[in-house]
């Protein structure tokens, strides 16, 4: 058995996906894990890699098992359990060694653990991992956060299992501490919007245009051939397709309409806000997620107010056309997140390179993406994705077709909290005057606020007062 490279702790579904990936690579690493059970059941995976793959019994055998400095890569919930897991091995772990936590992890704690590490000597990696179960076995999409010492140190391993995209490998260095696990969590805000915005589409087409799941299904496997590809839109068109096993019908109408969130959709929208920014596409996601949980009150709505929804006549050649403008605008609220993190944590985040690492591997991956990283790497005029010109086209032949279909689904009563928020952002945009004038005199009015004048003349206040 060759010396490990790096040791494993934690062999759930992602750490052992990410595990056999190293050794299928020729990566010889170490493997534990908190209970027994996963251990045995990954060796039995890990047969055909037996040569490469060290297992240690627990945590303090796992790091005696590593050369120095040692490179541990930690696939465990990312709350307390990380902060034990440190309370534990950094007695045991020497200078220069590192600690890798690669779950979804909110990365104010990521700083926190990265400041305690470095206070010892030693590296805290915060790395975000795309891609579910398949990605992390097959190739990931990996957003790294820490020192250059241990993206160094990490960068061989990392660069043999992530995704590739053509030549180009899906993981870089985002910056140092948190900045990995903060591109994580904007991933998954726009993972969030856009799976919504996919979800208020179907609703639309199903409820108000009245086609099959079947229908749909074909609808978004054809947008997959074109300028939406995505994962997101093919494996829409796959769970459209199937039937419940259970004889009942289209198996998408047997499931319960209340989705769970573990807490990076909200993540981003806190963070947008603390920032100064707003996110509502993301916004929009998020408290669509909120409010389906809230199925009883919903019943009792419908009851009282009545859940008819009329019928909508949507333009079938017209509906590529808005969905991709929404989708440029979408990706554009998550890049000015990771514009205002990077200034104000000083992170220098290389958006091209974001929207690069992003194009295989991830959840989001999205033929838009390799155009958003060269409209990035043209420099779009004041850094706005949205002014950038290979998207002028796109907003010119999509936005007309957006507000269409949100008009028609609003005047149906359709909720679309994600395609209208995205109209709205587009429409305040590009206002040069906008509402807030009146904003200032009223805050003036009640609170003596004072405001600028278009003039610039120093005249502060209104005449509200006599
Ligand atoms: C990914 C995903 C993943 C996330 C799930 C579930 O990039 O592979 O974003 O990290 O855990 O999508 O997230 P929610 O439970 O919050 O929907």
């Amino acid at each position: 058995m060759a010396e490990p490279q790096i040791g494993i702790y934690g062999l759930g579904t992602m750490g052992s996906a990410l595990a056999l990936n190293m050794a299928e690579r020729g990566i010889s690493i170490a493997v534990s894990n908190r209970t027994e059970d996963l251990i045995a059941a990954f060796e039995i995976r890990a047969e055909p890699f037996a040569g490469r793959v060290a297992v240690a019994a627990d945590l303090p055998a796992l790091i005696a098992a590593l050369p120095r400095p040692r490179l541990l890569l930690a696939m465990i919930p990312s709350t307390k359990p990380i902060d034990d897991m440190l309370d534990e091995v950094m007695p045991l772990l020497d200078a220069g060694d590192t600690v890798i936590d690669a779950g979804n992890a909110d990365f104010h704690d990521t700083r926190r653990r990265a400041a305690r590490m470095e206070a010892a000597g030693m590296h805290f990696v915060g790395m975000g991992v795309s891609g579910g179960e398949e990605g992390a076995r097959h190739g990931p999409s990996m957003m790294f956060g820490g020192s250059e010492e241990s993206w160094q140190r990490l960068k061989p391993v990392l660069e043999a299992i992530a995704a590739r995209f053509g030549e180009d490998v899906c993981v870089d260095r985002m910056g140092p501490d948190g900045a990995g696990h903060f591109v994580k969590t904007v991933h998954n805000g726009i993972e969030y919007a856009d799976m919504q915005m996919i979800a208020e589409i179907c609703d639309l087409l199903r409820f108000g245009a009245g086609l099959a799941p079947e229908a749909i299904a074909d609808r978004f496997a054809a947008w997959n051939e074109g300028p939406l590809g995505s994962y997101l839109y093919e494996i829409t068109a796959e769970v459209l397709r199937h039937d419940d096993p259970l004889g009942t019908g289209p198996m998408v109408d047997a499931i319960l309409d209340s989705a769970g969130q573990k807490g990076t959709g909200r993540w981003t929208v806190i963070e947008a806000v603390r920032l100064g920014q707003s996110a509502t596409m993301i916004e929009g996601a998020v408290a669509a997620r909120a409010w389906s949980a809230e199925k009883a009150l919903r019943g009792v709505a419908g009851d009282m107010f009545g859940a008819a929804r009329d019928p909508v006549e949507i333009e079938p050649g017209a509906l590529e056309a808005a969905l991709l403008a929404a989708r440029v605008l979408e990706y554009a609220q998550g890049f000015r997140i990771l514009a205002a993190a990077s200034e104000g944590y000083g992170w220098s985040l290389d958006f091209p390179r974001i929207a690069e690492i992003w194009r295989a591997g991830c959840i989001i991956r999205a033929k838009l993406l390799d155009e958003i990283a060269g409209a990035f790497r043209d420099g779009p005029p004041q850094g706005q994705l949205l002014l950038a010109p290979r998207f002028a086209e796109t907003f010119a032949k999509g936005v007309p077709a957006l507000r269409r279909l949100v008009a028609q689904g609003v005047a149906a009563g359709f909720p679309l909290p994600v395609l209208g928020a995205s109209l709205s952002f587009w429409d305040t945009l590009r206002q040069p005057r906008g509402t807030a004038a009146l904003i200032q005199a009223q805050r003036d009015f009640f609170g003596h606020h004072g405001f600028d004048r278009i003039d610039g003349k120093d005249s502060r206040h209104g005449p509200w007062w006599g």
